[in-house]
């Protein structure tokens, strides 16, 4: 199969790579940290999470970071909603895309969101329904796509049942997600072959953590396979915290070196991108993740 000619990259350090910092972030930060991303060239960027604060305290100030940005015509800033209070808070802050996340393993969904999977699909079934009557577009998540920190081995046809049922639902494109970063590039092209019998492969999006080095090469895999959705987070940001020793994202700087090697165009200047993980990275007073980052800041 030939490789795409376009890819999407949607920008999830604001939420992905911020919720699992244990020090106070302040909203100013975060505000900045989304209008520098929108000044780089991202289309889409996932701003944080209307989850309970109890459960994530550092998504708490999700509302007043969605009031402080600098929202652009033609780019999407989501929020991840659990529930429906989750949803009602996010409409509240007039957020107009969101998304919802179930799991590939019973156990992860257990510690992650309280529920079993299939209590959780049953939650998103009223969050569908009103999104769809107030125009508000859903994304679905599914995570320990290949692999769980508790239940290991998660066999391809399990996270095709939970991924089609998000989209069966109504979710316009279900992310799988890697979350403990343990796949590697032949279980990846076995997964999105076994996903791909129920959902096209353009509704599909890639969504590797970097625990194992292997997320670059899982993308060039997803990529093989018609997959052109990518989540990535600036300078690596990130880690989930129900997956215990998991690291961030895929750094979307080195995702952009790596399309940009492949021909495949994005509109995302890498400059400014540095410039933008450079921040918050002084801000968290955290080396950046992004090996491309460190190579371009060392001069190399
Ligand atoms: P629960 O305790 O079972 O919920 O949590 P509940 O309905 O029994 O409510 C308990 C309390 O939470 C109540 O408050 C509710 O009002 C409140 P109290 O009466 O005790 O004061 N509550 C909420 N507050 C704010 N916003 C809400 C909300 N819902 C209930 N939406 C719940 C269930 C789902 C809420 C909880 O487990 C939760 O918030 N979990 C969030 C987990 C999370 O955010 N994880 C990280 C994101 S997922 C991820 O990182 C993976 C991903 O990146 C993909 C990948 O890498 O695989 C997406
Ligand atoms: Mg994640």
């Amino acid at each position: 199969m030939s490789l795409p000619t376009s890819v999407r990259l949607v920008e999830v350090g604001p939420r992905d790579g911020l919720q699992n910092e244990k020090q106070p972030i302040s909203v100013a930060d975060k505000v900045r940290l989304v209008d520098d991303l929108t000044a780089a060239g991202l289309s889409y960027i996932e701003v944080g999470s209307f989850v309970s604060p109890k459960w994530v305290p550092q998504m708490a100030g999700s509302a007043e970071v969605f009031a402080g940005i600098q929202q652009r015509p033609n780019v999407t800033y989501a929020a991840l909603t659990p529930n429906m209070k989750g949803f009602e808070a996010a409409v509240e802050a007039g957020v107009k895309e969101v998304a919802v996340f179930a799991a590939a393993s019973e156990a992860f969904s257990q510690k992650n969101i309280n529920c079993s999977i299939g209590e959780s699909l049953q939650r998103f079934l009223p969050l569908l329904d009103a999104a769809r009557q107030q125009g508000v577009r859903v994304r679905g998540y599914v995570s320990c796509v290949l692999g769980c920190p508790y239940d290991g081995f998660i066999a391809p046809e399990q996270v095709a049942r939970v991924a089609r049922d998000l989209f069966a639902m109504g979710c316009y494109e279900v992310s799988l997600g890697d979350t403990i970063g343990t796949g590697t590039a032949g279980d990846t092209r076995r997964l999105i072959e076994v996903v791909a019998r129920d959902i096209p492969r353009d509704k599909l999006a890639g969504h590797f953590h970097d625990t194992y080095g292997q997320a670059l090469a899982n993308i060039y895999a997803s990529l093989l396979e018609g997959v052109s959705v990518f989540d990535s987070s600036v300078a690596g940001l990130g880690g989930c915290p129900y997956a215990k020793g998991a690291t961030g994202n895929v750094a979307t700087e080195d995702v952009l070196y790596l399309l940009d090697g492949l021909g495949i165009a994005t509109d995302v200047d890498l400059q400014r991108l540095i410039a933008a993980g450079q921040r918050i990275c002084s801000v968290l007073g955290k080396e950046n993740g992004s090996r491309v980052a460190r190579a371009r800041l060392a001069g190399a």
